[in-house]
């Protein structure tokens, strides 16, 4: 009799156990997709702070084009090299943003992953 009310309590256990375990997967999941680079929450910082200086609304000193949407900055990544630009070493010719200094690794790799993660909005 104590031996089966321990194994049902055992049963009962490992039921619990297995619920948790589950649980941990599907919330490693949604981190994952949490984790998914997106142009307002990652990407948009980086422009606004070394970027819109000169390639505002109305871009200044030169630049020719202007970065103030997201669809400019994807049409940038696409057609304009922007990735390729901001990973030239700083002080080289088109290196941007121009005259330094360069992006941190960790901001270019974003914008890389970015662009391997769908260029997502
Ligand atoms: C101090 C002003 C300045 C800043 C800040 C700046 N740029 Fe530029 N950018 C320019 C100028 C001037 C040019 C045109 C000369 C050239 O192509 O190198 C240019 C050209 C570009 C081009 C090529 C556009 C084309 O039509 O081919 C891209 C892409 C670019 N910049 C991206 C960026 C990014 C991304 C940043 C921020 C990380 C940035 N720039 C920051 C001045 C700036």
């Amino acid at each position: 009799m104590y031996t089966k009310k321990n194994f049902l309590f055992g049963l009962c256990c490992s039921v619990f156990f297995y619920g948790c375990t589950s649980d941990s997967l599907s919330d490693l999941t949604e981190l994952d997709n949490i984790t998914e680079v997106k142009y307002n929450q990652n990407i948009k910082s980086i422009i606004d702070n070394n970027c819109i200086s000169c390639h505002g609304a109305t871009p200044t000193s030169g630049a020719p084009n202007s970065l103030h949407t997201y669809e400019l900055v994807k049409d940038a990544v696409l057609n304009l090299d922007l990735i390729d630009r901001i990973s030239r070493a700083e002080g080289t010719s088109g290196a941007m943003p121009l005259g330094g200094p360069r992006l941190s690794q960790s901001d270019i790799n974003k914008v890389i992953q970015w662009n391997t993660d769908g260029l997502m909005e």
